[in-house]
């Protein structure tokens, strides 16, 4: 399948060249004739030119083109590597209509883009650009139009169930009525059967629901449909947002690039984030559920109804649709737990890549491989902007500039200006500034000091804060953004000196001044992270404990209890010092303060993570060491044992939930509660309770922490076998399993367990879950994977190559394992540009690696 050509300098896609299709598509007709190595694709274009004659030029990639004619008139037509071009001269300068024949191999589709095979099941895959290698379209997403679709099935019998977009019209053609781009095809066929349910929406209209599913999984649906209909409704009473169909299916397929995609009326999901049962799936896993499948959901407006102009607006969808499915879980569960879960999330995936050669915008202005571009820049820096657009202008407005854009772009493909003129105009307010967030890369830094003046009967209290936004690739200096820092202002005793408010910084540098004020305050800035930036301020310890202690704001609250963890570890790393006893005391009073919500006190207790250090560490010049990050942090959970050991027991019976396992989320807390306790107990007992919880656990979030626990002290060799004589007929589980022995495996193990995982009958390189499962989850050990011997690089890189040649898309994101590559010392660098250096002089490399691998290595 390697190309063996040389490899040509992939070429470079700019926004500023943008220009509109030629034609207007009025209708497709599609005709499938399914067979796994010779699929027949008919289609049927209504072109209608929009201004002077012009090429036709259609898109099309690993096609065997049949036959082809315009209104019946056969065309003799060549196509070219990337697809065809009709010339001006042979096209009428009125409507006409297209039709093409063309041959797929579904078979041998390994890079699960365009129609693939998935253990005998057909599906698709059309974004960004997948529907190209389906039939010759003009594939962009501003190309809007009405499909009819018609699925004749496999011969060999083994397709009962054919489905596409829209509403089925009886005589097995699949109607969808809403023009939408080739991106939001879909095509599904096989052996598969439905759970169903239905849906009023507020206007009164039915809904089918649909979650398809291979035989035998229909019992592990009920959450998925549970949380569609929550969604469902919950975009019509927050965003005013009605479904348009007859029909809403969802289809779970086990070999899939992503986590999801939201094609129109028939979204195509990864399994792992439809199935679940209690035995079978952990509370994060229903949390995903919960999460994604809202996701997929809302872009039925932001994404499908009003779709992106070009792909550089990729952010105006998924920026947006990430926030809406933000705003449902918090309404779903607890905000405050939610986003500490989602700050965690921006700062290790997003910051990590503001940090690294892979900083861009979030519009980005060019690229080479759009897939390479679905990052955690556009979809979690674009939600964090979203999120502080709401804060400047408040929740009303914010409403009110939505259902503008919804009324005023509703069948159109937009771009971010028209984004943000809709609250422009519903406001107005001039948005000009606040729009360089979507177009400078790199994570702002506010630096704040504070100056304090006495005086009798109430004093002044300035605060001053100075922004500056580090270089990233391509872009030098940067202009200051618009800050929205949500502040208050506590007495010694946790007392509110002021309400809470605002500060906008829209300057370099710039004070604000408060007045009157009886003692001088302790401020709480950034209360629910409400900007995306680093914030540093030379605060006294003493600050930090009173602020984990009292702070209104749960975010804050959690974030004073991490600035003191990682400065605890900081100085343990660079001193050898021990822990303090008041950090410690203050661990202990949240642990067992029974006001507090059991999962944010797990959140508040866990301590940063391996990875979060190092970027810390680097983001104050300093050289993290992965094997010393390792170390200290154990040694602090050691400490933190030691110190807890008489509450503990009592906390971890004290946070068992009775009765039989139900997902929502304060059981689900008490859990994560009474597993972050078990964890430490494990410290002290050696594993014993561990081990009891393990054999007694009757759900997989039990079962798992207690084997997390065993893994983590090093005792999980019996666990290691119980659990794989028990689950190893289960992908998703086997998923579980794969991942675990690595990423909690001790650092000078971490190379060879995983090598030894790939070559364990179970490895299915080619299945992208257990890919990410075993290589992965190297990556997520950061000791292991940065072992100085290099092993750890070497193996990856291996691997990478060899998945590359058939899935390019897997292989690029995870490549992104070495984007943080600059942090380390000499030794580490060295060995990784070997690796990276390596891999980009493979022949017949994909451009998706290729682009990766360079952009990675040129910083
Ligand atoms: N649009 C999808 C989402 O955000 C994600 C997506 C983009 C995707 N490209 C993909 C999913 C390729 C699978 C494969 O929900
Ligand atoms: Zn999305």
């Amino acid at each position: 399948m390697r190309d063996a050509s040389p490899q040509q300098t992939p070429q470079a896609i700019h926004l500023r060249d943008y220009t509109p299709f030629p034609f207007h598509v009025a209708h497709v007709g599609l005709t499938f004739w399914l067979a796994p190595q010779a699929t027949r694709v008919r289609s049927e274009i209504r072109f209608e030119p929009k201004g002077p004659k012009s090429d036709l030029r259609l898109d099309g990639e690993a096609l065997k083109l049949v036959s082809a004619a315009i209104d019946d008139v056969p065309l003799d037509l060549a196509l070219d590597d990337t697809g065809v071009t009709v010339p001006a001269a042979s096209l009428p300068d009125r409507p006409f209509t297209w039709t093409a024949e063309v041959e797929i191999n579904p078979s041998e589709n390994t890079a699960l883009e365009g129609l693939y095979m998935s253990k005998g099941m057909y599906c698709t895959q059309c974004e960004a650009e997948g529907f190209r290698k389906i039939t010759l379209y003009p594939d962009r997403p501003d190309v809007m139009a009405p499909f009819d679709v018609t699925i004749h099935a496999d011969p060999s019998g083994s397709t009962p169930v054919l489905l596409s977009n829209g509403n089925p019209t009886g005589d097995g053609t699949w109607h969808d009525p809403w023009p939408k781009p080739a991106y939001l095809f879909a095509l599904v066929a096989g052996e598969l059967v439905a759970v169903e349910d239905s849906f009023t929406t507020r206007s009164g209209r039915d809904v089918a629901l649909k979650i398809w599913v291979r035989p035998g999984d229909e019992g592990k649906c009920a959450y998925a449909m549970d949380a569609l209909k929550r969604s469902m409704r919950w975009d019509e009473t927050e965003y005013g947002r009605e479904y348009d169909l007859d029909i809403f299916q969802i289809v779970a397929v086990d070999d899939f690039n992503m986590g999801a995609m939201e094609n129109k009326g028939l979204n195509i999901f990864n399994s792992k984030y439809v199935l679940a049962s209690p035995e079978t799936a952990t509370d994060r896993d229903y949390e995903l559920i919960e999460g994604i499948i809202a996701h997929e959901y809302f872009h039925n407006w932001t994404g499908n109804r009003i779709t992106c102009r070009d792909w550089f607006q990729l952010c105006l969808k998924e920026g947006l649709t990430v926030f809406r499915d933000q705003q449902f879980s918090g309404d779903m569960r607890s905000h405050a737990v939610k986003r500490i879960e989602d700050v965690l999330q921006l700062r290790a995936r997003q910051f990590r890549e503001d940090a690294g050669p892979l900083a861009h915008p979030v519009r980005p202005e060019s690229y080479i491989e759009i897939n390479n571009f679905y990052t955690a820049t556009v979809y979690e820096k674009g939600a964090e902007v979203i999120g502080m657009l709401r804060t400047l202008i408040g929740p009303e407005a914010y409403r009110k500039g939505c259902d503008l854009y919804f009324d005023r772009h509703d069948g159109q493909a937009c771009t971010i200006e028209d984004w943000i003129k809709v609250f422009e105009d519903a406001t107005g307010t001039d948005l000009n500034q606040f729009a360089l967030w979507y177009r400078q890369a790199g994570t702002p830094r506010v630096d704040v000091s504070e100056a304090w003046s006495a005086k009798e009967g109430g004093g002044t209290y300035t605060l001053t804060f100075r922004q500056e936004t580090p270089r990233t690739p391509g872009q030098a200096d940067k202009d200051p953004q618009v800050i929205p820092l949500r502040t208050g202002l506590l007495a010694r005793d946790g007392r509110e000196l002021i309400p809470e408010q605002v500060l906008e910084l829209t300057e370099r540098t710039q004070s604000f001044r408060f007045t009157d004020l009886p003692e001088r305050p302790i401020p709480s800035l950034n209360r629910g992270f409400s900007a995306p930036i680093v914030l540093t301020r030379a605060d006294s310890t003493e600050d930090r404990l009173i602020r984990f202690a009292h702070d209104s704001d749960p975010f804050n609250r959690f974030e004073a209890g991490r600035t003191l963890s990682k400065t605890v570890l900081i100085k343990m790393l660079t001193d050898g010092s021990e822990a303090p006893a008041a950090y410690l005391d203050a661990l202990h009073a949240v642990a067992t303060d029974d006001t507090l919500d059991p999962a944010f006190r797990a959140l508040a207790l866990a301590l940063p993570s391996e990875d979060d250090l190092a970027q810390t560490l680097a983001e104050g010049d300093q050289t993290p060491d992965p094997v010393a990050i390792h170390t200290t942090r154990r040694a602090l959970l050691r400490a933190v044992a030691a110190h807890m050991e008489p509450v503990l027991d009592p906390l971890y019976d004290a946070m068992a939930v009775p009765g039989p396992y139900t997902p929502e989320a304060q059981a689900a807390g008490k859990r994560a509660l009474r597993s972050t306790a078990l964890r430490l107990l494990s410290e002290r007992d050696g594993g014993a309770r561990a081990k009891a919880q393990f054999a007694a656990a009757d759900n997989m979030t039990e079962q798992l922490s207690a084997f997390s626990s065993l893994l983590g002290i090093g005792q999980g060799a019996a666990a290691t076998d119980a659990f794989y004589a028990q689950w190893s007929a289960d992908r998703l589980v086997m998923d579980k399993w794969f991942s675990l022995q690595v990423s909690l495996a001790a650092p000078e193990d971490a190379v060879t367990t995983c090598k030894r995982l790939t070559e364990h009958a179970d490895f299915d390189w080619k299945n992208p879950n257990r890919f990410r499962s075993t290589l992965g989850a190297l990556a997520m050990n950061p000791a292991g994977f940065h072992d100085p011997s290099g092993d750890g690089y070497t193996l990856f890189a291996d691997w990478l190559i060899r998945l590359d040649a058939l899935n390019p898309q897997t292989t690029a994101r995870m490549s992104t394992a070495f984007e943080t590559w600059r942090r380390y010392d000499e030794n580490r660098q060295t060995r990784i540009r070997i690796e990276l250096e390596r891999i980009a002089g493979t022949p017949g490399l994909s451009r998706d690696t290729t682009e990766m691998v360079g952009r990675i290595l040129r910083a």
